[in-house]
């Protein structure tokens, strides 16, 4: 399929996918000093996500802007928002992923506390399988956690997901490798 994002108009950013609940889509600049409050600047939230250190200022911008998409890609970090008004609540995606020394991408999800709970890793995460082996024709995919960060490896198992090993990440520190096959996730979705 093709990858191409479709032209966006002016004011609405590029919808990268939609589940009952949510839409995940493109960054935009009035994005950014939200993101910095909601997420990368909550300790809680940045536990076991990225280096496991809250980012704050420049930093947290330099990261948004080279990790997101602002609408070029529709792979790459997004903004995640839930319906019906569109607040802000999390951001997630597929991004090139190496861990296996292979071409992969991974899934990801990081929720501000306030989405915490009520499914919604477990919903973005299901649309972003779809995504990657229907879309973008992936081959496998990877979800990779810190070993301690219990509920996301609980949401990465209910998609399916299994442990394949642990790596040392040079920028995230240890992290489990899990992994689902396209061929064991069309089977699942049969079932
Ligand atoms: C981890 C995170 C994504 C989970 O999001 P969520 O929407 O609350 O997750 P879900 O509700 O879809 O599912 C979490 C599951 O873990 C379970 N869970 C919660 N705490 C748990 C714990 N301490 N041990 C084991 N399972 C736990 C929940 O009960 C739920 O399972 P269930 O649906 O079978 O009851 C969210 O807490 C978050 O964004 N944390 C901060 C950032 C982060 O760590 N992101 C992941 C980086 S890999």
């Amino acid at each position: 399929m093709d990858q191409e994002p479709a032209p966006a108009s002016k004011k609405q950013s590029l919808v990268i996918l939609t589940t009952p609940r949510l839409i995940l889509r493109a960054t935009a600049e009035e994005d950014i000093s939200v993101l910095q409050n909601l997420i990368l600047g909550d300790s809680d939230v940045m536990r076991f996500a990225f280096s496991g250190a809250p980012m704050a200022g420049e930093a947290a911008e330099d990261f948004i802007r080279r990790s997101f998409t602002f609408g070029e890609s529709l792979t790459g970090m997004a903004v995640l928002t839930e319906k019906p008004a569109g607040e802000v609540i999390g951001f997630a995606g597929l991004s090139p992923c190496q861990a296996l020394e292979a071409d992969d991408f991974e899934i990801g999800f990081v929720l501000a506390r306030r989405a915490w709970g009520r499914g919604i890793a477990t919903e973005v995460g299901e649309a972003q399988l779809v995504f990657g082996f229907e879309q973008l024709k992936c081959g496998r995919l990877l979800g990779m956690v810190d070993p301690r960060n219990a509920p996301s490896i609980h949401a990465l198992e209910k998609l399916g997901m299994r442990f394949r090993e642990t790596i040392a990440d040079p920028k995230r520190g240890s992290r489990s490798v899990y992994m689902i096959e396209a061929g064991e996730w069309r089977r699942r979705r049969a079932e």
